[in-house]
């Protein structure tokens, strides 16, 4: 039997790749960097399946003139760089990897939070490039004070699964009160751990450390603008993990120079990769990292296993065990047969 056609976007794990092999064959990208839209047009056009990043545009230009696409299945957990609407219209189905890549992404905000906290990068660079030793001060009791957690108020904005973890981090292992806002009120981590429910700007006027999860969508985009940032204390820390557009790069440029708060952790940009004379990386008080979250060796691969999955389900005709857009099934089955 001729084997669906499958494009995958970049490298990822071998063993996944010959996993789907038997099922699909199997064009990888091999370079470093993503495949121009061009490209992705062009291939999205010849093939049945497609295995995306959230570098890669799915826009409804290119599902619309995939004649024979059936699936895009995503390996990260956010999904915004796919028209999913269009994707559903179109009988596509779109997948994604939730949750196990929840711990990996909630350990870096914590490494973020620490680090913004406790100076860590500046400190580092204290000693690196010679600055402690220039001043000949082995230990001095106002040297790199940073900020104690135990008994701050953690902020949580979008208490889902990466949020949710944050919020059982910060008060089960830092002792600290943690308030959530929502669409939803989570009350199985208000039993847990005590969270109590803010309206956004309550939340922003209260929040000791300020912690971005919510997905980028048209109501989020640029949730955290000029007017809002201002509500902060100006001792409160933002650590944003979820997607840079959730924040106004722009207005949080201008309250680090102006000082509206403490400092910020960012793993996620407007524009990435962010180019290294960005004004954001002229702040001491900044730490940026380039998109980790999810950037371990176990999360990786099992982002890659799920994402396996998903296709290997649609392939035997099961719906995918991580479907985004579940009403896609009432326009087509799952599988390749034609319909
Ligand atoms: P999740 O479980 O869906 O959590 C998101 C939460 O935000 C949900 O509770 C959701 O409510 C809520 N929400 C959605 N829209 C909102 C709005 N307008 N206002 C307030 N709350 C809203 O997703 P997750 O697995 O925690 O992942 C969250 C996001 O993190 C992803 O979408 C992705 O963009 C980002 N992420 C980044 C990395 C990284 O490498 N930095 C890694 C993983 C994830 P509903 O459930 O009711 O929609
Ligand atoms: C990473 O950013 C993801 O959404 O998985």
């Amino acid at each position: 039997m001729i084997k669906p056609k499958l494009f995958i976007t970049r490298q990822t794990f071998e063993d996944v790749i010959e996993k789907l092999k038997k099922y699909y064959e199997v064009e990888v990208w091999d370079r470093y960097q993503p495949p121009p839209y061009e490209v992705l047009l062009e291939k999205a056009r010849e093939v049945d399946a497609l295995y995306t990043l959230l570098t890669d545009k799915i826009d409804c230009n290119l599902l619309q003139q995939a004649k024979n696409l059936r699936i895009v299945a995503q390996m990260a957990v956010g999904y915004d760089n796919i028209d999913v609407a269009c994707a559903t219209r179109l009988g596509i189905y779109v997948t994604n990897t939730p949750g196990v890549l929840t711990e990996a992404t909630a350990e870096l905000t914590w490494a973020l939070i620490m680090a913004v906290a406790r100076r860590i990068v500046e400190a580092d660079h204290f000693v690196r490039w010679g600055e402690w030793e220039r001043l000949r001060t082995a230990w001095h009791p106002l040297m790199m004070l940073g900020v104690e957690l135990k008994g701050k108020v953690l902020g949580v904005i979008g208490a889902g699964r990466i949020g949710s973890r944050v919020a059982e981090i910060g008060a089960k292992g830092f002792g600290m009160k943690v308030i959530y806002y929502d669409i939803n009120r989570v009350e199985w981590l208000e039993k847990e751990i005590g969270a109590e429910y803010r309206d956004l700007d309550q939340l922003l006027q209260e929040a000791d450390i300020v912690t971005i999860h919510v997905p980028l969508t048209p109501e989020t985009y640029h949730m955290i603008n000029e007017e809002r940032l201002k509500k902060m204390k100006r001792t409160a820390i933002l650590i944003n993990t979820a997607r840079g557009a959730v924040v106004d790069t722009e207005a949080l440029v201008k309250a680090l120079k102006e000082g509206w708060i403490a400092g910020a952790g960012l793993d996620v940009f407007e524009q990435e990769p962010l180019p290294a004379n960005h004004p954001l990386t002229a702040f001491k008080n900044v730490v940026l990292v380039p998109h980790i979250g999810s950037a371990t060796y176990e999360t990786r691969h099992a982002m890659a296993e799920l994402t396996a999955e998903n296709l290997i389900a649609f392939y035997e005709g099961k719906v995918p065990p991580t479907l985004v857009n579940k009403e896609v099934t009432n326009i087509r089955p799952p599988g390749f047969r034609k319909s």
